[in-house]
């Protein structure tokens, strides 16, 4: 509903979000974000923007969203 079906960040809550989800098919983008920085979103959240934190996934299942993520990226 945010990142959208491709990961393009076009999903349909996420047009009226600012900053916009992030699109995972840029890879001119994605390219420079550490695995890090993508770990830390996805269990803390982005203070002060749509993202929350799915600080209920395990380390592993966030890695596995990692991996699928970075093979959105084209
Ligand atoms: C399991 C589901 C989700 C995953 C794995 C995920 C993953 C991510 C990641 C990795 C980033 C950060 C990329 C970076 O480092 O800049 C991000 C950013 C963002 N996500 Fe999500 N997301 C999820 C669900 C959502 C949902 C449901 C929303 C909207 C309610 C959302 C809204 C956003 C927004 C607005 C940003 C940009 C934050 C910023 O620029 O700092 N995400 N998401």
């Amino acid at each position: 509903m945010c990142h959208g079906e491709k990961g393009d960040g076009k999903g349909m809550m996420g047009a009226a979000l600012v900053p916009s989800p992030r699109n995972f098919t840029c890879n001119a983008m994605m390219k420079d974000i550490p695995d890090g920085q993508l770990f830390w979103i996805i269990k803390k959240g982005s203070p002060g923007t749509g993202m929350m934190s799915f600080s209920g996934l395990s380390d592993d299942k966030v890695w596995q969203l990692i991996h699928y993520i970075r093979s959105l990226a084209r």
